[in-house]
């Protein structure tokens, strides 16, 4: 009998190589689309070559394909020979911050990209569930007008209506996005209609921080891995506005491989997910010193610019309510402190190399 397959794009990245593995432990050959664009973002530091190396040597049935996934003709030609029974979208430009240099390939990427995805998705094999990773970036800065009260060391909610944190039915339009942000709104506008429209199995997991071991952060996105990286190699982390007390839930890649899956195995039309690491999993950047300084034995040097990042959130953690109501099986596997932990460790292997 012949395998089962599961397209990932995105495949060297943080998402892309967790799902990949996930999927390919599970018996499922898996096909694999990146081109390394990630470097041509970010610079040398942001390249996901070594990832894809990693895939590669260990998976005997992986594939990967050298694939731009804004080659319209290429993305078709692929899932039409390839026909999967399922595809995780993780390919983007991810750098809220990067966009405003790079807007045509920003939204080439995350708005055309997709779009070329989703219609060779549903020329080739419409019932085959299709997850997009989209982002929080998507509600744009309208998080920050959620009223806040100040702790010692982060912002809090102070509106009991949030009390779980930011549900999907919180409103995306009439805020600022960043470039970035508008480009995944379209992103995900499209994949939610493809699922409405067309009756697909579609679905946009709207990402707080999504990060782990594999994860190639660096100072303009990534911000847990990239601040683990300053500390270990003791080098400045600059603190951006917010008096470093900005709130971020994260999310171990794994535990986002696994939710993936779930969907995958039962899908549902046109849904949409604020997936996160929710309020337990939730720190601020103060909170990520002091965690990361606890594994390495090191103190965090930084610096404090008092000017936010445009458009950066003062605090969001995701509401997980609609995910495990949907899928009461999933749960938060990873605590906040055994992923740092795992950052630690992996970098401290990586920067020994
Ligand atoms: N990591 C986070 O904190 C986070 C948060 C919210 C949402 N997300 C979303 O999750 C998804 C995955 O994020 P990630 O952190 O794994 O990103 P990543 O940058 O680690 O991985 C993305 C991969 O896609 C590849 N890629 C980019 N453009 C491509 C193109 N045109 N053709 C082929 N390959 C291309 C890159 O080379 C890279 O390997 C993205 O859609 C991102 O917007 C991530």
């Amino acid at each position: 009998m012949q395998m089962k397959s599961i397209l990932v794009t995105g495949s060297s990245g943080l998402i892309g190589s967790e799902v990949v593995t996930y999927f390919h432990s599970r018996g499922l050959r898996v096909h694999g689309i990146d081109n390394n664009q990630r470097e041509l973002f970010f610079g040398p530091q942001g390249s996901t070559r070594w990832s894809q190396q990693r895939l590669v040597e260990s998976l005997p049935n992986f594939c990967h394909h050298e694939v731009d996934i804004r080659d319209r003709q290429g993305v078709l030609q692929l899932v039409r020979q390839l026909r999967p029974s399922g595809i995780v979208h993780t390919a983007a430009q991810p750098s809220h911050d990067r966009a405003a240099a790079i807007p045509f390939d920003d939204f080439d990427t995350n708005a055309v990209g997709t779009m070329n995805l989703l219609e060779a998705a549903r020329q080739a094999c419409p019932e085959a569930p299709f997850i997009h990773l989209s982002t929080n970036k998507v509600y744009g800065d309208r998080p920050n007008t959620i009223p806040l009260k100040e702790l010692e060391t982060r912002w809090e909610y102070d509106d009991p209506a949030f009390a779980n944190g930011i549900p999907e039915s919180f409103s995306i339009d009439q805020s600022k996005h960043s470039l970035f942000g508008a480009s995944k709104v379209a992103g995900d506008i499209m994949v939610q209609e493809y699922g409405r429209y067309f009756g697909m199995p579609t679905c946009c997991l709207r990402g707080g921080c999504l990060t782990g071991p594999n994860h190639s952060g660096v100072e303009l996105h990534g911000f847990l891995s990239y601040l683990v990286k300053c500390n270990l190699e003791e080098r400045n982390y600059t603190v951006f506005g917010y008096k470093g007390k900005q709130v971020r839930d994260n999310i171990h890649s794994e535990d986002v491989a696994r939710f993936i899956h779930a969907f995958y195995e039962t899908p549902r039309c046109g849904e949409v997910y604020n997936l996160g690491g929710g309020k337990d999993n939730s720190c601020s950047i103060l909170e990520a010193f002091d965690l990361a300084e606890k594994f390495t034995g090191k103190k965090q040097v930084y610096t404090y610019v008092d000017e936010n990042r445009i458009g950066d959130h003062i605090c969001y953690y995701s509401d997980l309510t609609k995910m495990k109501s949907h899928y009461p099986g999933w749960n938060i596997a990873k605590s906040l402190r055994q992923t740092v932990q795992e950052i630690v460790e992996s970098w401290q292997k990586r920067l020994e190399r």
